[in-house]
Protein backbone atom coordinates (compact mmCIF):
# COMPACT_ATOMS: atom_id res chain seq x y z
CA UNK A 1 0.00 0.00 0.00
CA UNK A 2 0.90 3.26 -1.30
CA UNK A 3 1.44 6.40 1.35
CA UNK A 4 -0.76 8.36 -0.91
CA UNK A 5 -3.50 5.63 -0.76
CA UNK A 6 -3.37 5.48 2.93
CA UNK A 7 -4.63 9.21 3.03
CA UNK A 8 -7.73 8.58 0.54
CA UNK A 9 -10.98 8.36 1.99
CA UNK A 10 -13.08 4.99 1.97
CA UNK A 11 -14.91 5.34 -1.48
CA UNK A 12 -16.78 2.18 -2.85
CA UNK A 13 -17.07 2.09 -6.35
CA UNK A 14 -20.15 3.57 -6.66
CA UNK A 15 -18.69 6.98 -5.28
CA UNK A 16 -20.45 6.78 -1.63
CA UNK A 17 -17.14 8.01 0.69
CA UNK A 18 -17.78 6.37 4.03
CA UNK A 19 -17.54 8.41 7.39
CA UNK A 20 -20.13 6.57 9.46
CA UNK A 21 -19.46 4.12 12.14
CA UNK A 22 -22.14 1.84 14.08
CA UNK A 23 -20.27 -0.31 17.05
CA UNK A 24 -22.39 -3.17 17.97
CA UNK A 25 -21.31 -3.73 21.63
CA UNK A 26 -22.89 -6.47 22.39
CA UNK A 27 -25.84 -9.00 20.78
CA UNK A 28 -27.59 -9.15 24.19
CA UNK A 29 -30.88 -7.32 25.24
CA UNK A 30 -32.85 -7.47 27.82
CA UNK A 31 -35.92 -7.49 26.11
CA UNK A 32 -37.55 -9.73 23.10
CA UNK A 33 -38.84 -7.62 19.89
CA UNK A 34 -40.60 -9.80 17.51
CA UNK A 35 -38.66 -8.04 14.45
CA UNK A 36 -35.64 -8.45 15.78
CA UNK A 37 -34.97 -11.74 18.14
CA UNK A 38 -36.74 -15.35 18.69
CA UNK A 39 -38.95 -15.31 21.64
CA UNK A 40 -36.78 -18.43 23.56
CA UNK A 41 -33.59 -19.48 23.27
CA UNK A 42 -31.45 -17.11 22.05
CA UNK A 43 -27.83 -18.14 21.50
CA UNK A 44 -25.71 -14.83 22.57
CA UNK A 45 -21.97 -14.75 21.87
CA UNK A 46 -19.50 -16.01 24.75
CA UNK A 47 -18.27 -12.36 26.35
CA UNK A 48 -14.65 -13.29 25.39
CA UNK A 49 -15.72 -13.18 21.79
CA UNK A 50 -16.81 -9.55 22.25
CA UNK A 51 -14.35 -6.94 20.73
CA UNK A 52 -12.46 -5.08 24.25
CA UNK A 53 -13.20 -1.37 24.59
CA UNK A 54 -9.35 -1.03 23.79
CA UNK A 55 -9.88 -3.05 20.98
CA UNK A 56 -12.72 -0.79 19.35
CA UNK A 57 -10.63 2.19 20.01
CA UNK A 58 -7.40 0.82 17.96
CA UNK A 59 -9.99 0.37 15.30
CA UNK A 60 -11.62 3.40 15.37
CA UNK A 61 -7.86 5.03 15.67
CA UNK A 62 -7.37 3.37 12.30
CA UNK A 63 -10.55 4.06 10.35
CA UNK A 64 -10.80 7.77 11.35
CA UNK A 65 -7.52 8.45 8.97
CA UNK A 66 -9.46 6.97 6.43
CA UNK A 67 -12.42 9.78 6.85
CA UNK A 68 -14.19 7.86 9.91
CA UNK A 69 -15.96 11.26 11.99
CA UNK A 70 -19.00 10.18 13.13
CA UNK A 71 -19.81 7.00 15.30
CA UNK A 72 -23.26 5.34 16.97
CA UNK A 73 -23.07 2.47 19.72
CA UNK A 74 -25.68 -0.10 19.13
CA UNK A 75 -26.24 -3.74 20.22
CA UNK A 76 -28.35 -5.93 20.86
CA UNK A 77 -29.12 -3.12 23.83
CA UNK A 78 -26.01 -1.61 24.27
CA UNK A 79 -26.79 -0.37 27.79
CA UNK A 80 -26.34 -3.84 29.42
CA UNK A 81 -22.80 -3.81 28.46
CA UNK A 82 -20.68 -2.93 31.84
CA UNK A 83 -19.54 0.78 31.51
CA UNK A 84 -20.45 1.45 28.13
CA UNK A 85 -19.69 5.64 29.23
CA UNK A 86 -16.41 4.47 29.59
CA UNK A 87 -16.36 3.74 25.86
CA UNK A 88 -17.73 6.74 25.17
CA UNK A 89 -15.24 8.52 26.89
CA UNK A 90 -12.46 6.94 25.26
CA UNK A 91 -14.14 7.58 21.95
CA UNK A 92 -15.14 11.12 22.56
CA UNK A 93 -11.43 11.96 23.37
CA UNK A 94 -10.49 11.01 19.82
CA UNK A 95 -10.58 14.90 18.32
CA UNK A 96 -11.69 13.71 14.79
CA UNK A 97 -14.52 12.27 16.04
CA UNK A 98 -17.22 15.19 15.88
CA UNK A 99 -20.40 13.11 16.71
CA UNK A 100 -21.08 10.04 18.91
CA UNK A 101 -24.98 8.60 18.84
CA UNK A 102 -26.72 5.72 20.96
CA UNK A 103 -29.35 3.68 19.78
CA UNK A 104 -31.02 2.32 22.81
CA UNK A 105 -34.25 0.32 24.26
CA UNK A 106 -34.18 3.02 27.35
CA UNK A 107 -34.97 0.39 29.71
CA UNK A 108 -31.59 1.05 31.71
CA UNK A 109 -31.41 4.83 29.93
CA UNK A 110 -32.36 6.23 33.48
CA UNK A 111 -29.81 4.85 35.08
CA UNK A 112 -26.96 6.24 32.81
CA UNK A 113 -27.76 8.87 31.02
CA UNK A 114 -26.40 11.71 32.85
CA UNK A 115 -22.63 9.52 33.41
CA UNK A 116 -23.12 8.93 29.04
CA UNK A 117 -23.94 12.53 28.70
CA UNK A 118 -20.50 13.76 31.28
CA UNK A 119 -18.71 11.07 28.89
CA UNK A 120 -19.54 13.12 25.72
CA UNK A 121 -22.26 11.17 24.36
CA UNK A 122 -24.99 13.70 22.44
CA UNK A 123 -27.37 12.51 20.61
CA UNK A 124 -30.06 9.58 22.50
CA UNK A 125 -32.07 7.44 19.96
CA UNK A 126 -34.67 5.92 22.22
CA UNK A 127 -36.64 2.69 20.44
CA UNK A 128 -39.82 2.62 21.37
CA UNK A 129 -42.66 0.80 19.27
CA UNK A 130 -46.03 1.77 21.08
CA UNK A 131 -47.48 3.85 23.69
CA UNK A 132 -49.91 1.65 25.01
CA UNK A 133 -48.22 -0.67 27.62
CA UNK A 134 -49.89 -3.53 26.61
CA UNK A 135 -48.91 -3.20 23.24
CA UNK A 136 -45.44 -2.81 23.93
CA UNK A 137 -45.29 -5.65 25.91
CA UNK A 138 -46.97 -7.99 22.90
CA UNK A 139 -43.98 -6.39 20.81
CA UNK A 140 -41.26 -7.14 23.23
CA UNK A 141 -42.65 -9.49 25.23
CA UNK A 142 -41.40 -8.27 28.18
CA UNK A 143 -41.98 -5.34 30.61
CA UNK A 144 -40.25 -2.36 30.98
CA UNK A 145 -42.55 0.14 29.73
CA UNK A 146 -42.44 2.53 32.43
CA UNK A 147 -38.40 2.22 33.25
CA UNK A 148 -38.23 3.46 29.15
CA UNK A 149 -41.12 6.90 29.71
CA UNK A 150 -38.46 7.45 32.77
CA UNK A 151 -35.35 6.78 30.77
CA UNK A 152 -36.86 9.65 27.82
CA UNK A 153 -37.10 11.96 30.64
CA UNK A 154 -33.88 11.20 32.15
CA UNK A 155 -31.83 11.69 28.99
CA UNK A 156 -33.72 15.19 28.25
CA UNK A 157 -32.78 16.58 31.84
CA UNK A 158 -29.17 14.81 31.16
CA UNK A 159 -28.76 17.18 28.68
CA UNK A 160 -30.10 15.38 25.13
CA UNK A 161 -32.28 17.73 23.05
CA UNK A 162 -33.74 16.34 21.04
CA UNK A 163 -34.20 12.94 22.46
CA UNK A 164 -35.58 10.96 19.27
CA UNK A 165 -37.70 8.30 19.81
CA UNK A 166 -38.08 5.34 16.74
CA UNK A 167 -40.56 3.46 16.23
CA UNK A 168 -40.93 0.61 13.84
CA UNK A 169 -43.89 0.89 11.71
CA UNK A 170 -46.06 -2.64 11.41
CA UNK A 171 -49.23 -2.80 9.89
CA UNK A 172 -51.31 -4.86 12.19
CA UNK A 173 -49.81 -2.98 15.16
CA UNK A 174 -48.98 0.15 14.66
CA UNK A 175 -52.12 1.98 12.84
CA UNK A 176 -53.75 2.80 16.81
CA UNK A 177 -50.46 3.91 17.88
CA UNK A 178 -49.85 6.82 15.62
CA UNK A 179 -52.16 9.64 17.02
CA UNK A 180 -50.87 8.96 20.99
CA UNK A 181 -47.19 9.62 19.32
CA UNK A 182 -48.33 12.33 17.12
CA UNK A 183 -49.61 14.10 20.66
CA UNK A 184 -46.66 12.81 22.24
CA UNK A 185 -44.43 14.50 19.89
CA UNK A 186 -46.18 17.49 20.51
CA UNK A 187 -46.48 17.42 24.51
CA UNK A 188 -43.15 15.74 25.34
CA UNK A 189 -40.50 17.83 23.00
CA UNK A 190 -39.05 14.36 21.16
CA UNK A 191 -38.53 13.78 17.86
CA UNK A 192 -41.37 10.55 16.66
CA UNK A 193 -39.18 8.55 13.90
CA UNK A 194 -41.08 5.97 12.18
CA UNK A 195 -38.99 3.30 10.77
CA UNK A 196 -40.47 1.02 7.66
CA UNK A 197 -40.59 -2.61 9.26
CA UNK A 198 -37.30 -4.73 7.36
CA UNK A 199 -36.75 -7.85 6.68
CA UNK A 200 -34.36 -8.43 9.28
CA UNK A 201 -35.96 -10.51 12.14
CA UNK A 202 -34.91 -13.70 13.73
CA UNK A 203 -38.42 -15.46 12.99
CA UNK A 204 -38.74 -14.80 9.41
CA UNK A 205 -41.99 -12.92 9.68
CA UNK A 206 -41.34 -10.62 7.32
CA UNK A 207 -44.17 -9.43 4.78
CA UNK A 208 -44.18 -6.64 2.82
CA UNK A 209 -47.46 -6.72 3.51
CA UNK A 210 -46.77 -5.85 7.16
CA UNK A 211 -45.21 -2.83 6.27
CA UNK A 212 -46.51 0.36 7.27
CA UNK A 213 -45.84 3.24 5.28
CA UNK A 214 -44.90 6.87 5.41
CA UNK A 215 -47.29 8.45 3.08
CA UNK A 216 -50.08 6.54 5.18
CA UNK A 217 -48.98 7.65 8.27
CA UNK A 218 -48.54 11.41 6.96
CA UNK A 219 -51.95 10.95 5.87
CA UNK A 220 -53.23 9.85 9.39
CA UNK A 221 -51.74 12.19 11.45
CA UNK A 222 -52.53 15.34 9.49
CA UNK A 223 -56.13 14.18 9.11
CA UNK A 224 -56.63 13.37 12.78
CA UNK A 225 -54.59 16.57 14.47
CA UNK A 226 -53.41 18.51 11.70
CA UNK A 227 -51.63 19.16 8.18
CA UNK A 228 -48.36 17.91 8.36
CA UNK A 229 -45.56 19.73 6.52
CA UNK A 230 -42.00 18.85 5.52
CA UNK A 231 -39.06 20.61 7.27
CA UNK A 232 -37.35 23.23 5.11
CA UNK A 233 -33.67 22.96 4.02
CA UNK A 234 -32.88 18.98 4.72
CA UNK A 235 -30.23 17.25 3.96
CA UNK A 236 -31.97 14.83 0.89
CA UNK A 237 -29.72 12.51 1.39
CA UNK A 238 -30.50 11.70 4.85
CA UNK A 239 -31.55 8.77 5.68
CA UNK A 240 -34.53 10.25 8.00
CA UNK A 241 -37.59 12.76 6.08
CA UNK A 242 -38.80 15.29 8.93
CA UNK A 243 -41.81 16.80 9.04
CA UNK A 244 -43.28 18.88 11.49
CA UNK A 245 -47.31 20.17 12.64
CA UNK A 246 -47.76 23.07 10.71
CA UNK A 247 -48.15 24.70 13.60
CA UNK A 248 -44.49 24.46 14.46
CA UNK A 249 -45.05 22.01 17.41
CA UNK A 250 -44.25 18.15 16.91
CA UNK A 251 -41.45 16.84 14.72
CA UNK A 252 -41.93 13.60 13.10
CA UNK A 253 -39.31 11.99 11.07
CA UNK A 254 -40.17 8.77 8.35
CA UNK A 255 -37.01 5.92 8.09
CA UNK A 256 -38.56 4.81 4.59
CA UNK A 257 -36.12 1.79 4.18
CA UNK A 258 -38.52 -0.21 2.19
CA UNK A 259 -40.21 1.76 0.26
CA UNK A 260 -37.29 4.71 -0.62
CA UNK A 261 -34.38 2.97 0.18
CA UNK A 262 -31.47 5.52 0.92
CA UNK A 263 -28.87 3.30 -0.51
CA UNK A 264 -27.67 5.54 -3.27
CA UNK A 265 -26.25 7.80 -0.45
CA UNK A 266 -24.96 5.20 2.04
CA UNK A 267 -21.99 6.67 4.00
CA UNK A 268 -22.10 3.78 6.96
CA UNK A 269 -20.54 0.57 7.46
CA UNK A 270 -20.80 -1.74 10.75
CA UNK A 271 -19.01 -3.41 13.24
CA UNK A 272 -20.56 -6.45 14.72
CA UNK A 273 -19.64 -6.94 18.98
CA UNK A 274 -17.77 -9.71 17.89
CA UNK A 275 -15.72 -8.12 15.53
CA UNK A 276 -16.66 -8.47 11.92
CA UNK A 277 -16.76 -5.31 9.57
CA UNK A 278 -20.07 -5.58 7.42
CA UNK A 279 -20.40 -2.98 4.81
CA UNK A 280 -24.17 -3.08 4.69
CA UNK A 281 -26.74 -3.95 7.01
CA UNK A 282 -27.79 -6.47 4.38
CA UNK A 283 -24.29 -7.87 3.22
CA UNK A 284 -23.70 -11.50 3.13
CA UNK A 285 -20.42 -11.25 3.44
CA UNK A 286 -18.42 -10.07 6.69
CA UNK A 287 -14.27 -8.98 7.35
CA UNK A 288 -12.75 -10.84 10.29
CA UNK A 289 -11.50 -7.82 12.30
CA UNK A 290 -11.63 -9.37 15.75
CA UNK A 291 -8.46 -12.13 14.43
CA UNK A 292 -6.75 -9.23 13.06
CA UNK A 293 -6.61 -6.80 16.29
CA UNK A 294 -6.12 -9.83 18.63
CA UNK A 295 -3.26 -11.32 16.22
CA UNK A 296 -0.04 -9.31 14.91
CA UNK A 297 -1.66 -7.49 12.42
CA UNK A 298 -0.28 -3.87 12.10
CA UNK A 299 -2.50 -0.86 11.71
CA UNK A 300 -2.00 -0.52 7.88
CA UNK A 301 -3.09 -4.10 7.81
CA UNK A 302 -6.28 -3.22 9.52
CA UNK A 303 -7.29 -0.19 7.20
CA UNK A 304 -6.36 -2.20 3.76
CA UNK A 305 -9.29 -4.77 5.20
CA UNK A 306 -11.62 -1.76 5.91
CA UNK A 307 -10.43 -0.41 2.30
CA UNK A 308 -10.91 -3.81 0.87
CA UNK A 309 -14.28 -4.38 2.66
CA UNK A 310 -15.42 -1.23 1.53
CA UNK A 311 -14.95 -1.32 -2.28
CA UNK A 312 -16.52 -4.73 -2.38
CA UNK A 313 -19.87 -2.81 -1.24
CA UNK A 314 -23.26 -3.63 -2.97
CA UNK A 315 -25.56 -1.12 -4.85
CA UNK A 316 -27.72 -1.55 -2.25
CA UNK A 317 -30.34 -3.69 -0.70
CA UNK A 318 -32.94 -5.78 -2.93
CA UNK A 319 -35.61 -5.94 -0.51
CA UNK A 320 -37.94 -5.20 -3.47
CA UNK A 321 -36.76 -7.63 -6.09
CA UNK A 322 -37.39 -11.26 -6.17
CA UNK A 323 -33.17 -11.32 -5.55
CA UNK A 324 -33.37 -10.38 -2.06
CA UNK A 325 -31.71 -12.93 0.59
CA UNK A 326 -32.06 -12.31 4.22
CA UNK A 327 -28.68 -12.25 5.67
CA UNK A 328 -28.52 -15.08 8.01
CA UNK A 329 -27.49 -12.75 11.17
CA UNK A 330 -30.53 -11.68 12.69
CA UNK A 331 -30.92 -7.91 13.61
CA UNK A 332 -29.62 -7.99 17.48
CA UNK A 333 -26.66 -9.68 16.50
CA UNK A 334 -25.60 -6.97 13.54
CA UNK A 335 -26.82 -3.75 15.48
CA UNK A 336 -29.68 -1.70 13.74
N1 LIG B 1 -37.13 -3.39 10.90
C1 LIG B 1 -37.00 -2.07 11.16
N2 LIG B 1 -36.31 -1.59 12.20
C2 LIG B 1 -35.75 -2.48 13.04
N3 LIG B 1 -35.03 -2.29 14.16
C3 LIG B 1 -34.67 -3.51 14.63
N4 LIG B 1 -35.15 -4.49 13.82
C4 LIG B 1 -35.83 -3.87 12.82
C5 LIG B 1 -36.56 -4.32 11.70
N5 LIG B 1 -36.70 -5.62 11.42
C6 LIG B 1 -34.76 -0.98 14.76
C7 LIG B 1 -35.16 -0.89 16.19
C8 LIG B 1 -34.25 0.16 16.72
C9 LIG B 1 -33.03 0.01 15.90
C10 LIG B 1 -31.95 -0.65 16.66
O1 LIG B 1 -33.37 -0.77 14.76
O2 LIG B 1 -36.45 -0.49 16.42
O3 LIG B 1 -34.79 1.44 16.62
FE1 LIG C 1 -26.50 1.34 3.49
FE2 LIG C 1 -26.97 -1.20 3.12
FE3 LIG C 1 -28.60 0.28 4.61
FE4 LIG C 1 -28.57 0.55 1.98
S1 LIG C 1 -29.20 -1.22 3.09
S2 LIG C 1 -28.58 2.17 3.49
S3 LIG C 1 -26.41 0.21 1.54
S4 LIG C 1 -26.47 -0.19 5.06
Amino acid sequence: MSASNALLPLVDSFGRVHTNLRISVTDRCNIRCFYCMPAENVQFMNRRELLTFEEIERFVRVAVPLGLNQIRLTGGEPLVRKDLHVLVAKLAAIPEIIDIGLTTNGILLADQAKLLYEAGLRRINVSLDALDPKKFEEITRRTGYEKVLEGIVAAQEAGFSPVKVNAVAIRGLTEPELVPFGHFARKAGVEIRFIEFMPLDADNAWEREKVLFAHEIIETLSREIMPLVPVAGQNRNAPATEYVFEDGVGRIGFISSVSQPFCGSCDRFRITADGKLRNCLFSLDETDVKSLLRGEADDATIAQAIRDSIAAKKEGHEINTARFIQPLRPMHSIGG
